[in-house]
């Protein structure tokens, strides 16, 4: 049966995401959230989580984390990101360790069709209209390099797979992988703003909210005072706020303003050398109300 993506908002529009009228999107996270996450106290009370869908990895990575979780509900405003959640859910029901290590390790060329034949029946009709099209017009014969031929995400957004130790924990060995492939069905992807979305899940409550690095930007989120209260009112009672940021210190302010405590926090300095090799400093903050 096809994955749904809830289009609670808009209709994703697979013409337009060919045509690249949304930003390119990340395939593999850039966030190291895995060891902040794994030391969180209490964290065998978190069962239902709201969070920024990006490149799925967060998802991911809460489903190794947090043994007890029932239920993550990610959302994103560019359809790509949604689109990238569901197919990597589908590679990773249909596809063995091994082989998911070769073909985004590149360790040997993965037939295309082969691939995609495996998991089309998987994956939401726009998710699929789209990589119909990125297949059929591919010239290459190797599915990873039509996804990084088509543009549609950060080319060097492939490459964390290589660093799957600091960034992709559910990658490093079978065993996460297996345990990872039977949580799947805990995931659900709504496209659309975080806001519009957080605020229509009525009567629900989470017990960890997560907003990426996009407090901090007023690109990503134009209303944060409507951003932060919704936030509060959709926690549960010991609910937590996780944050990633470049700017802990302004952050920290912020959102101590709304009546959140600090909680728990990793600090990482801007390093030159790091981000010339593109690795990003991010901090982690995590907060209750
Ligand atoms: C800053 S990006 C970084 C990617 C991310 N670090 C990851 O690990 O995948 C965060 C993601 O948030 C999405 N986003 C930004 N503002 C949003 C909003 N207001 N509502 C929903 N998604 C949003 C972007 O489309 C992007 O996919």
């Amino acid at each position: 049966m096809n994955k749904k993506i809830r289009q609670l908002l808009q209709k994703i529009n697979s013409e337009k995401i060919l045509s690249k009228k949304f930003y390119p999107v990340w395939f593999f996270t850039n966030e190291k959230i895995d060891k902040f996450l794994s030391r969180l106290p209490g964290k065998e009370n978190i069962k239902k989580i709201f969070g920024i869908g990006g490149a799925g990895d967060f998802a991911f990575t809460a489903l190794s984390v947090f043994e007890n979780l029932d239920e993550i509900n990610v959302c994103d405003i560019r359809k790509t990101a949604n689109i990238t959640i569901d197919l990597k859910i589908a590679l990773f029901e249909k596809l063995t360790f091994e082989e998911i290590l070769e073909l985004f390790l590149d360790l040997k060329p993965v037939n295309k069709k082969q691939i995609y034949e495996r998991v089309k029946e998987k994956i939401s009709p726009a998710s699929k209209n789209l990589f119909d099209f990125i297949i059929n017009n591919c010239k290459e014969n190797n599915f990873l390099l039509c996804l990084k031929k088509s543009g549609l995400w950060y080319k060097d957004s492939f490459w964390q797979a290589k660093h799957r130790t600091t960034y992709l924990p559910y990658l490093t060995s079978r065993t996460e992988y297996q345990s990872l492939k039977k949580k799947l069905k805990n995931i659900n992807i709504y496209d659309g703003d975080f806001y519009d979305n957080l605020k229509l899940s009525q009567n629900i409550y989470y017990d960890l909210i997560y907003t990426s690095n996009i407090l901090d930007s007023k690109f990503y989120c134009k209303q944060v005072d409507l951003y932060l209260k919704t936030i509060k009112e959709k926690l549960n009672k010991n609910g937590i706020l996780f944050i990633t940021t470049q700017g802990p210190k302004k952050m920290l302010n912020l959102i101590e303003e709304y009546g959140f405590r600090l909680f728990c926090k990793e600090l990482h300095r801007f390093n030159a050398l790091a981000s010339l090799l593109g690795h990003y400093s991010f901090s982690f903050l995590s907060f209750k109300k």
